[in-house]
């Protein structure tokens, strides 16, 4: 499936998406984004990797698309026999997470970030593999999604724990509206437009399994686990 996508109308379905930037790398967006409060979904998101993978002691994890690394930081933490490592393809963001990353002073041996523009170019960590791939919000911004699945079919160990989590495409853009209101409606008005344009720009279910069908990689579970997000976890054959 291509992600191109053309237009909605404001007060009817959101039919297609709109595809958003790839990277964020405009210093203000990443600022933004380090600033506003994501604790919730974030430390949902891991509590999501524990109860979908309870048995876990992997020590290689790595968070694909790892922004100011919050998470990284959060699988570190909990976690601590594992290595984290941060990927992302926008210096900007790498610039917060090694500051986000050093006032964690337990952990910062434990937790690397490392520059990888997914789909653009080589992979940075070679042929090295990982016990558990994770990523979040990462999906609706690539250029070709089946970009990560390549990613983390190319990053993982034989096994390996998946979870990936990403917002789901509401039905009409006042729906969006609404999200954003409800979720970010104190954050800066520069967060709230690109909340926005990523919940536009969000896969729903059915087109995230077409994804995974194509790509043979279907061993992967999707659930639905809020009101504006989805997980897709398992392993890969
Ligand atoms: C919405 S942020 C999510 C950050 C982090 N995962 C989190 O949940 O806090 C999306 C991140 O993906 C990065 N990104 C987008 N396209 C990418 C690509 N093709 N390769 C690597 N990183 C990419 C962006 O630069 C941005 O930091």
């Amino acid at each position: 499936m291509t992600s191109s996508l053309i237009g909605q109308n404001k007060a009817t379905k959101v039919v297609t998406r709109i595809r958003e930037e790839e990277l964020m790398d405009v210093p203000l967006q990443a600022e933004a984004y380090a600033g506003a409060d994501f604790s919730e979904p974030n430390s949902n998101f891991v509590a999501h990797f524990a109860d979908k993978f309870p048995a876990f002691r992997g020590d290689r994890i790595l968070d694909l698309g790892c922004g100011p690394a919050d998470i990284t930081v959060r699988f570190a933490a909990r976690y601590p026999q594992a290595r984290v490592v941060g990927l992302d393809g926008a210096d900007a963001m790498l610039d917060i997470a090694r500051e986000v990353i050093l006032q964690h002073t337990a952990l910062a041996n434990r937790v690397d970030v490392r520059r990888w523009h997914i789909g653009r170019e080589e992979n940075p960590l070679g042929t090295e593999v990982f016990d558990a791939v994770a990523s979040n919000s990462l999906l609706h911004h690539l250029r070709d999604p089946l970009d990560l699945w390549k990613a983390i079919r190319a990053c993982t160990a034989p096994g390996a724990a998946v979870l990936i989590m990403d917002l789901i495409r509401p039905q009409s853009r006042i729906e969006a509206e609404r999200i954003v209101e409800k979720y970010a409606g104190k954050e800066t008005e520069v967060l709230r437009g690109d909340f926005l344009k990523s919940l536009l720009a969000a896969y729903r279910p059915a087109e995230i399994m077409e994804q995974l069908v194509s790509i043979n990689m279907n061993s992967l579970q999707i659930e639905v686990v809020s009101d504006r997000h989805l997980i897709a976890f398992g392993s890969i054959d």
